[in-house]
């Protein structure tokens, strides 16, 4: 009897140790699935340069925990498998499509990853479309060089594979799981729930979505962005403002646009930049860019674009590495400073000066006499829309304008930056200076071997290791290699002279 009362509360202290266990483990579990769930992690990179190539800007879809997936590219497993679950529809994997890789990593440069809600994400960041390689012959090593027009990429292969290969009926939860652990990686218990309860259905409809509002702009009758463009507005109009793309006029619906350089920012601010010019501010034109590539008002991440945009504002173009004739570069800088100087300033801005002349403002359609679809794919309506974006933030546009023409701008670095124009119409800098009739009417666009003779890219080769570079045809809506006259009556001996010079611009 006496020992009754100590039995009592020893088992109440069991049963309470018990009960405490057990809501410390329910309270581990409910953090974990919490933590998963509120999970919002990128793969950081120190080095800005790795930041540049690999890092996350905030593209990686998944606004809400509603939507884990639905953006321009699918999960980080499925992004790796399709290749192999739809194999004849890109037989050479994403490197045929101009995509770079570089040994010890497993994603291209342009394509970032982040966990996001429980799911391993990838995006695309500013490499994708402003980094690329040069050789110096066809059995030279391939050198990377960043902030460098893309052109070699072909974004709308990659764009159309993936909606293609995501709607294949071979693309199901166990192909997916079944290539991505055949390739020696894990699916987490997470990710391995979210297959089973329908993330692959939720995948072929959201795909679906987008393919159906993307298409018009994507369409067989339009030519082709082909390598080293992008449309800038119409998929913008598409996927971020749900604009229904079949209502437009199609001269509106043809904008495929010349990858720019991101070099030099800091002397760039102020100047009227973007192919028409509609911008003044970088600050505006990156994060506009940013947008263009996926990042929606609700994932951007604008600390990571900082470090990007701080580190451009003084990147200098790589200097022209081939021999240059110095005596005939002096007679060329002459013949730039009466002809040239006051629409594309002095070679100062290599150096981040704008030491000579003007730039940076927009030239009359009329006059300027270049392929108008560019110009015309970017309204007024456009320009509205864009303003309603981050109303009542610090990041809300303000600067954006329709203007009439295409914008001059400072020709850094200009040996890298071919084709030339805005649309990438005309190969080399000797073939602009040369009358409209007399520049190649078609040509090849993708190839990396560099042609010291022109300035520019080496453009009669059809094809490499069975990756098809892009046959461009002048006479294409969107296509014209007309206009930008400037020079094009200069003896030959004086564009001999203009070209040297622009070598070491
Ligand atoms: C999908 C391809 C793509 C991605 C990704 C991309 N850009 Fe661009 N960028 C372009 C194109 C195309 C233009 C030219 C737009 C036009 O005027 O039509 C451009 C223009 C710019 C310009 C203006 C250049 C000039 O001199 O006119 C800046 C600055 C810029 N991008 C910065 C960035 C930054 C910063 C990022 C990443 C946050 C980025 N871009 C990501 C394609 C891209
Ligand atoms: C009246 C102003 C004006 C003059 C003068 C002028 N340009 Fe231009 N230039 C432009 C404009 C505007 C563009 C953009 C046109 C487009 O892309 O449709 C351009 C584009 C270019 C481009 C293509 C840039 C790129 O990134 O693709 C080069 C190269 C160029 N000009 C070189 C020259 C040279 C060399 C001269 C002197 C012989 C010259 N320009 C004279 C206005 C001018």
């Amino acid at each position: 009897m006496l020992s009754q009362p100590s039995i009592v509360p020893r088992r109440q202290r069991i049963k309470d140790l018990i009960l405490a266990i057990v809501l410390i483990a329910a309270g581990v579990v409910f953090f974990r699935i919490a933590g998963t769930l509120a999970s919002n992690q990128p793969v950081v990179y120190a080095d800005i340069v790795e930041h540049f190539k690999y890092g996350s800007i905030g593209s990686e879809p998944g606004g809400s925990l509603l939507q884990p997936i639905g953006g321009a590219l699918p999960p980080y497993m499925v992004f790796k498998t399709l290749p192999a679950m739809c194999s004849e529809r890109l037989p050479g994997g994403y490197a045929s499509t101009g995509l770079i890789f570089e040994p010890g990593h497993d994603l291209p440069i342009g394509v970032s990853r982040r966990r996001r809600f429980g799911v391993e994400q990838v995006g695309f960041n500013c490499a994708l479309c402003h980094t690329s390689t040069v050789r110096d012959s066809p059995a030279a090593p391939r050198r990377i060089v960043l902030g460098m027009p893309a052109q070699q990429l072909d974004l709308q292969a990659v764009v159309r594979f993936i909606l293609e290969c995501s709607l294949d009926g071979r693309v199901t939860a166990e192909n997916i799981r079944g290539h991505f652990e055949a390739s020696g990686q894990r699916v987490s218990l997470f990710e391995r729930i979210l297959l089973r309860v329908g993330l692959v259905d939720r995948l072929k409809i959201q795909t679906l979505e987008l393919r159906n509002r993307m298409q018009p702009s994507l369409g067989d009758n339009l030519p082709d962005w082909g390598r080293g463009r992008v449309d800038t507005f119409n998929p913008y109009k598409a996927v971020q403002f749900n604009w229904p793309l079949r209502k437009l006029p199609e001269s509106e619906l043809i904008g495929a646009s010349d990858y720019p350089s991101l070099w030099n920012q800091a002397p760039r601010e102020g100047l009227q930049l973007h192919w028409d010019g509609d911008n003044d501010s970088v600050d505006e034109r990156n994060l506009s860019a940013a947008l263009g590539a996926g990042v929606t008002p609700v994932t951007v991440d604008h600390a990571s674009i900082k470090r990007i945009r701080d580190w451009i504002w003084t990147l200098p173009p790589p200097e022209y590495p081939y021999p240059v004739d110095r005596d005939l570069a002096a007679r060329g800088a002459e013949v730039y400073r009466q002809h040239c100087v006051n629409c594309h300033a002095g070679a100062g801005f290599r150096k981040g000066s704008r030491d000579a002349g003007r730039v940076g403002f927009v030239v009359p359609i009329d006059e300027i006499g270049t392929d108008p679809h560019r110009l015309d794919s970017y309204t007024e309506a456009f320009a509205a829309n864009q303003y309603s974006l981050y109303p009542e933030s610090p990041y809300r546009f303000t600067h954006f304008r329709k203007t009439n023409g295409y914008a001059t701008h400072p020709l850094d670095g200009i040996w890298l930056r071919g084709p030339y124009l805005h649309n990438g119409s005309v190969p080399t800098l000797r073939d602009l200076l040369e009358a409209p009739e007399r520049r190649p009417k078609t040509f090849y666009r993708g190839y990396d071997v560099f042609d010291q003779r022109n300035v520019g890219f080496i453009s009669t080769v059809p094809s490499e290791g069975g990756h098809q570079f892009t046959a461009f045809d002048t006479s294409r809506p969107g296509n014209s290699n007309g206009g930008h006259l400037y020079g094009t009556t200069l003896s030959d001996a004086e564009k001999s002279a203009l070209v040297e010079y622009l070598k070491v611009f």
